[in-house]
């Protein structure tokens, strides 16, 4: 597959009053992406060094050529996310013991005890999800209405997931093309993130007194059920991953998803996202 994959700087400011539910009457949706921010840099740490890992002992030139191009791109997501982490704490919540221990407990331990091929299919799976979140995100313009500057980072992150979906599983296919491995790596990685995601939204959630309101509910219903649809669009993802011919280039309209996110940040003055020099 011949994707282009361009890292690009993140340099919208986020240091201003941005309202804790960014995405104004639904407070679910913000706390869901504000956990996603807090998990999303260790957990893209733990992805770059899994791929650098595997650098080494690559033959295939271009292979290496993208997984590099990867790398330079989650480098980025991470430094923009945790600009973030300063509005939140800000905002006063706790989050960083959590997160320092789901990044000790969970990730620095399967850099030690994963083989490589397990650690690769993890990062395959998770990086399928995190393209098909974009997707949905991008294709049903959740995210309109939210505050400008969050719906910037959100946007670019997930056109670029959109940009790089196919690397880490065609990594796999070169490290361990077993069917059994892809498996066993979708099943340990929906069941943490989705565990981790929920977890963490929630705890912000209760942290707002917001948790056991009607509203919330209500709004965790429209989300998963008859409004986003999350809950049906995450099992048939989740399904066509483990069809045994699936390959995630084939992904309907979102390569020109992620091209206007990306044109339309970059072509503004200023813009929000700035092409980094590529490296030779
Ligand atoms: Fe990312
Ligand atoms: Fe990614």
């Amino acid at each position: 597959m011949e994707e282009s994959i361009t890292a690009r700087r993140f340099t919208a400011s986020l240091a201003h009053d941005i309202p804790k539910h960014w995405l104004p009457g639904n407070e679910v949706v913000s706390s869901l992406l504000n956990a996603y921010t807090i998990l999303v840099p260790a957990n893209e740490a733990f992805y770059i060094r899994t791929l650098n890992a595997c650098l080494p002992r690559m033959g295939d030139e271009a292979l290496r050529a993208r997984c590099q191009a990867f790398i330079r791109q989650e480098a980025q997501h991470g430094v923009a996310h945790k600009r973030y982490w300063e509005n939140l704490d800000a905002q006063g919540y706790a989050y960083r013991g959590f997160e320092r221990a789901v990044d000790r407990g969970i990730f620095r331990v399967m850099d030690r005890v994963a083989p490589l091929w397990l650690r690769v299919s993890l990062v395959s799976c998770v990086e399928h999800i995190n393209a098909f979140l974009g997707y949905e995100f991008l294709r049903q313009s959740i995210l309109e209405g939210a505050d400008p500057h969050m719906r910037d980072l959100m946007e670019w992150h997930f056109a670029e997931e959109i940009e790089h979906r196919a690397v880490a599983f065609d990594l796999l296919q070169a490290v361990s093309p077993r069917y059994s491995v892809r498996v066993l790596g979708a099943v340990m990685t929906t069941t943490l993130f989705y565990l981790l995601l929920s977890g963490m939204a929630a705890w912000l959630l209760a942290q707002d007194r917001l948790l056991w309101r009607k509203a919330t509910w209500r709004q965790v219903s429209h989300h998963f059920g008859s409004g986003h649809g999350m809950g049906r669009r995450t099992l048939e993802h989740l399904r066509n991953y483990l069809r045994p011919s699936f390959h995630p280039g084939h992904l309907p309209g979102g390569d020109t998803l992620a091209a206007d996110v990306l044109e339309r940040q970059s072509g503004r003055q200023p813009p929000s996202v700035v092409p980094m020099a590529a490296r030779t």
